[in-house]
């Protein structure tokens, strides 16, 4: 029998699919290296209380919007109100920025797990500012990513995840099983990562928990309200909210166990230099290399499970521009796929070039406004934009639809809330909600002003003034399609 719907088969595969998207490398790298920066401990409790404040209520305000709709975001925030349909455009800009600059660092982890039997100490050097390679890595992780698209929600996105999802689970436990046992340094490894500290809490260190929340849980780009668009009224969202947060917590908790007790076995003292790049690309591949055989496998299977967690987040940023390019514009799946990842493949290019340059070298070549492309484009996404499309989504929901019809509206369609989330929802969605995120916008615009990132703020503001203007000159008035029209488009 056909389905007449276009989208998830099953409720499992919907959480997993989402859970995909959320578990990526902001839960293997970001998470470890943030929390290792911020304050250990301290920074994890505060992670954990910001997942719940506003990133179960952002996500489940974002996957309504999207379920209610059946479409893509353009035309989900234009069933609010014509006039919001902007809303949507800007979320879907913001994925097509992002995948521009997540496909590079996946190229990287997929040339980390194929080479991580010749070894990967010593690599970084002459791999990430060997531009040809840098590129083909690239390719290649964009050409798997969209490979699954192309197979559809159901065939490709929904059965990968649910393939690989428990494989990346597996991996991860096994590497931190590994990890624990390693005997010399495991306490001090753990010591930093888990005693609390909360002296050295700061605003900024609150600031960072909660654009971590965002970022990991994938909220802000359109994600949820596509993916959401594929959810059957069958789904219950309150449930599938709390299992993707569960997993993607437990997700990140689990590679900072993998990750502190081997780097402090190989060397305590490469603790407190666990940053940003170079944790995964420069000190891991260190300690790998120390373990000797074991150590081969052991990054052979990290690496994998990074790809994997990877390849699953850049669907989903694909996939939001893919469908609405689809939608819009009545063209195939296998088209439009194809048309968005050649155009971000494109972007990448520069992005690679100037990420090597700016790891290895130090000297930011080629630039944008002074800053390297990768770091302009994660700035604009994830410090500016991201916070504004979250904060469009809880704020229609709070103030536009109103808290109490769309529980409502879910309840009808099966979703349970407990009688003490009914009392809590609307008050998180109305105020506390969006008024937290406002603080990390704030802080965000007022960092990139201090930092003299000007340019990311113009940068940023100006897509979104393009987008206002794109949207009221091509698409308010016409049709920008819906979920149904997919399987028109294939014919
Ligand atoms: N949530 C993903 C992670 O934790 C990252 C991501 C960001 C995925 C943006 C999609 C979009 O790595």
């Amino acid at each position: 029998m056909e389905k007449k719907r276009n989208g998830f088969a099953s409720g499992i595969g919907f959480i997993l699919a989402a859970a995909g998207s959320a578990i990526g490398l902001g839960n293997l790298w970001g998470f470890p290296y943030k929390t290792a920066t911020n304050g250990g401990a301290a920074f994890v409790l505060i992670y954990i209380a910001c997942v719940l404040l506003i990133g179960f209520c952002t996500m489940l305000a974002e996957q309504f919007i999207g379920r209610r709709a059946q479409a893509n975001p353009v035309s989900a925030f234009k069933k609010i109100s014509p006039k919001l349909g902007w809303c949507g455009l800007v979320a879907v800009v913001v994925p097509t920025f992002i995948i521009c600059y997540y496909s590079v660092l996946g190229g990287w982890t997929v040339k980390y797990a194929v080479s991580s039997f010749a070894g990967n100490a010593d690599i970084i050097g002459t791999f990430s500012v060997n531009t040809w390679e840098v590129i083909l890595f690239t390719g290649l992780f964009i050409l798997a990513s969209v490979l699954i698209i192309m197979g559809g929600v159901e065939k490709g996105i929904e059965k990968m995840s649910k393939i690989l999802m428990p494989i990346l689970a597996v991996i991860v436990l096994l590497v931190a099983v590994y990890s624990l046992t390693l005997g010399e340094g495991v306490k001090e490894g753990l010591t930093f990562y888990l005693k609390p500290d909360f002296s050295g809490v700061t605003f900024k260190t609150v600031l960072t928990a909660m654009g971590q929340a965002f970022y990991s849980l994938s909220l802000g780009m359109g994600i949820m309200i596509t993916y959401g668009s594929y959810a059957g009224k069958e789904i219950d969202l309150t449930k599938s909210c709390a299992m993707i947060c569960i997993f993607d917590t437990a997700i990140a908790l689990l590679a900072g166990l993998a990750i502190f007790p081997a780097v402090a076995h190989f060397d305590a003292s490469l603790l407190g230099s666990s940053q940003g790049v170079a944790l995964m690309y420069i000190i891991l591949p260190k300690v790998f290399q120390y373990m000797g055989f074991a150590g081969k496998l052991v990054s052979f299977l990290f690496f994998t499970m990074v790809t994997i967690a990877a390849v699953t987040s850049v669907i989903s940023l694909i996939e939001v521009t893919t469908q609405f390019v689809l939608q819009k514009f009545m063209v195939n799946r296998k088209l439009a796929a194809v048309a968005v990842a050649v155009l971000c493949f494109a972007v990448s290019i520069p992005v690679g070039i100037s990420l090597g340059h700016v790891a290895i070298l130090e000297e930011s070549s080629p630039a944008l406004f002074g800053l390297d492309w990768l770091t302009f484009f994660d700035e604009v996404t994830n410090t500016v934009l991201m916070p504004v499309c979250a904060l469009f989504s809880c704020l229609v929901v709070g103030w536009i639809i109103k808290p109490r019809a769309a529980i409502g509206e879910m309840e009808v369609e099966g979703t349970h809330f407990p009688k003490w989330l009914r009392k809590v929802y609307p008050l998180m969605i109305r105020f506390i909600t969006p008024l937290l995120i406002l603080v990390v916008e704030i802080g965000g615009l007022v960092t990139e002003i201090k930092n003299d990132n000007v340019a990311v703020v113009i940068f940023a503001y100006g897509l979104v003034i393009v987008s206002i203007l794109l949207y009221f000159l091509f698409f308010a008035k016409t049709y920008t399609g819906t979920n149904a029209d997919e399987k028109l488009a294939e014919k």
